[in-house]
């Protein structure tokens, strides 16, 4: 490992919880340059929905950069830019009743979320955001104002007016009244402009939010002229069963945010969805370099011709989160003395084992069983889920077994 310690920054973190050099890679499965085989329920830290070189995605990118094609293209029209707008048209928002266009951003969800901020802000001149308790929103100055502390790590940076209201699982009269307040109460004298959240929670715990709370957040900011932002950069493109977490909900997000998986092949890639009334930019006025991934059009147009043209890979995807929740149940019973509990949504999932030493252990556990898996939530308390969406079923149920055998493991060393 030596050169990485000598000459990488201190700041390397994934490195130091799996110390391996990961070579090549397949579907659910890690390789090292030693030829070991790890199962990888990490997935890219969810960008990997649709596995690791997804061979129909590889043949795209291939044949795209072996035909000569755009690779960098900016805003410009490209056929592959085409290609992916017309799919996300006909196949994500129109079947949705989502009038809404894509705004292309630089690539990361970060950068989704700075856009979506200021955009919020330019519609309502009020520069205010609500946010919630375990939300995390990546890390430029604005987003990680906005996020709490990540997994353990604290975000030191703080800029703007900010109100963190607390995550609501079983929403009461108590939560839609503070709600209330905090919508119409000016954070240092600014009024509220935004509200964003994660529909279920990624960094914050594999949590979902009570949908009839949703619906009560679009209900009054609607009366109250507030921009509501959906982050589905974790929770987004299929992870959790339908293609946006929200769905079911009444939500109805005026502004959501995409990245990670959205390219389908882990290519950095991030958009905005905006109502399409409220798509008031002025020509050049948010920009960036790397906005036009014409390589990541391409994999994720065919991503959604391929997953998206039917409800098979909703359903699958709900089945094989049945199977998580299941076997989650199942080690909670076991080994948690009525301590633990089972967080989840799909296959965003998570052990929420009460302490981080105890979760910690279980992934190392896990690690020295070959399966990646990583610690999140509130008090980094909670060993959480994120196979890939296409993880074939006998390695989910292999993987849920070297789990098991992780959890046993590490209770039995208290
Ligand atoms: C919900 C959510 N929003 C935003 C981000 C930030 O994305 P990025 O790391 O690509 O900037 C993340 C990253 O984990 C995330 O989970």
């Amino acid at each position: 490992m030596q050169p990485f310690e000598e000459f990488e920054s201190a700041v390397r973190y994934y490195c130091r919880r799996w110390p391996a050099v990961f070579s090549t890679s397949r579907g659910s499965t890690l390789t090292t340059e030693e030829g070991v085989e790890y199962l990888d329920f990490f997935a890219g830290a969810g960008a990997l929905s649709y596995g690791h070189n997804n061979p129909l995605l590889v043949d795209v990118a291939i044949e795209h950069l072996r035909a000569g094609k755009i690779l960098h293209s900016l805003d410009t029209f490209t056929p592959e830019k085409r290609r992916f707008l017309e799919a996300m048209e006909s196949l994500i928002l129109k079947p949705r009743q989502l009038d809404m266009v894509v705004q292309t951003v630089g690539p990361t969800g970060a950068t989704a979320v700075e856009a979506a901020l200021t955009l919020a802000q330019r519609l309502t001149g009020k520069r205010a955001v609500v946010g919630y308790a375990g939300g995390y929103h990546g890390m430029t100055y604005r987003a990680a104002s906005i996020s709490a502390s990540m997994a353990g790590r604290e975000v030191v940076a703080h800029v703007g007016a900010f109100r963190t209201l607390p995550f609501v699982a079983h929403v009461t009269d108590h939560d839609l009244q503070l709600l209330d307040e905090a919508l119409t109460t000016p954070v240092d004298g600014q009024a509220i402009g935004a509200v964003i959240l994660e529909p279920t929670q990624g960094e914050g715990g594999a949590r979902p939010f009570d949908p009839a709370y949703l619906g009560a957040v679009r209900q009054r900011c609607t009366e109250l002229g507030v921009i509501v932002i959906a982050d589905e950069v974790q929770a987004g493109v299929g992870r959790t069963g339908p293609f946006f977490s929200f769905e079911g909900s009444a939500l109805d997000p005026d502004i959501i945010c995409l990245s990670k998986s959205i390219s389908g092949l882990g290519l950095p890639m991030a958009i905005l969805l905006v109502r399409r009334e409220l798509d008031t930019w002025a020509p050049g006025e948010f920009t960036g370099t790397f906005r036009g991934n014409n390589l990541a059009f391409a994999t994720s147009a065919t991503m959604l011709e391929h997953y998206w043209s039917d409800e098979e890979t909703e359903k699958e995807t709900e089945e094989k989160g049945l199977i998580i929740r299941t076997a989650l149940d199942h080690l909670a019973e076991t080994y948690g003395q009525g301590n633990f509990s089972v967080v989840g949504n799909g296959m965003l999932a998570g052990l929420n084992v009460t302490n981080d030493s105890l979760a910690t252990a279980i992934a190392d556990e896990a690690f020295a069983r070959r399966l990646i898996v990583e610690t999140c939530g509130t008090g980094d308390a909670t060993v959480k889920l994120l196979a890939p969406i296409v993880i074939e079923e006998d390695e989910l149920h292999r993987g849920l077994q070297l789990l098991e055998a992780s959890v046993a493991a590490a209770c039995s060393a208290r």
